[in-house]
């Protein structure tokens, strides 16, 4: 029942960190921020914090699958991120298309189902054929279940399957259950978001998973993501493990 977070660590190198496995949380999601200012405070490009965030997030995949989360969903791209400098979005889809490459083996054999989530038929052809191959060979995993988000935006996907509901006849569409109309997000049959973090310092949403976290557990922490790390999570997770959930009921 209790279960020691923090494997393969020198004891010098942090506490005992003991969470009750029942009191984590089922769907994590992350919204990835701060690559850019990390980058500028150590007087580099902004591209030199995204590549330093795919080795914070290869991290954190390892540890999340560790101690058996379920499901992890993180925003690498939003719809809106298309806004900035043509070099910056260039660089960033160069940078998924490597992920695919150089992240998929390691990510088959520790179990880990990988999907992404967003309006990736939108992407290049080469990217969508990387990840349509990477989302196939993981497919029978059973681990962790990992969703990148790329080009997703939380209104395109409610706008989405709305669009789908109006395909079907008056007497379905009055007849549809909040759950049934999940089933027409990306995120069909997985359980909504437990815990929303964000590292950065921001405190907002940036139009991350608006449906699917209605009742999510907010965390915003100061660290910028390229220097997250599993001891931050963990720290994350105690403080979710202490939160009082009640879903507009009473304890
Ligand atoms: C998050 O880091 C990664 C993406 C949005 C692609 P940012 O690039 O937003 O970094 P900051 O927030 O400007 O520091
Ligand atoms: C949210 O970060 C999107 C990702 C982390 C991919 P942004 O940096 O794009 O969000 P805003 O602009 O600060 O709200
Ligand atoms: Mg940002």
């Amino acid at each position: 029942m209790w279960k020691s977070f923090l494997r393969n660590k020198k004891a010098s190198e942090n506490e005992a960190v003991q969470l009750d496995e029942k009191r984590l949380p089922q769907h994590i999601a992350i919204i990835m921020d701060g690559n850019g200012r990390w980058a500028q405070k150590r007087g580099l490009p902004r591209t030199a914090g995204h590549k330093k965030g795919v080795d914070a997030l290869r991290n954190i995949v390892r540890y999340a699958s560790s101690i058996h989360i379920q499901y992890l969903t993180v925003y690498a791209f939003s719809t809106e991120n298309w806004k900035r400098p043509q070099d910056e979005v260039d660089f960033l889809m160069r940078l998924f298309s490597h992920y695919l490459d150089s992240e998929v083996e390691e990510m088959h054999k520790n179990n880990v189902r990988l999907r992404f989530i967003g309006a990736v038929e939108e992407l290049s052809h080469l990217l969508q054929q990387k990840i349509k191959a990477a989302e196939q060979k993981t497919c029978h995993n059973t681990g962790l279940n990992l969703n990148v988000a790329v080009n997703y935006g939380g209104r395109a996907e409610i706008l989405r399957a709305a669009k789908k509901l109006v395909l079907l006849s008056k007497e379905q569409q009055q007849a549809m259950s909040e759950a049934q109309f999940s089933e027409f997000f990306y995120t069909a049959s997985q359980p909504d978001i437990d815990l929303l973090l964000r590292t950065g310092g921001d405190e907002r949403i940036s139009n991350f998973l608006l449906w699917q976290a209605a009742y999510a557990e907010l965390s915003f922490v100061e660290k910028c993501w390229p220097s997250f790390t599993e001891e931050d999570l963990a720290s994350v997770l105690m403080d979710y493990a202490n939160r009082d959930r009640r879903f507009g009921g009473l304890k």
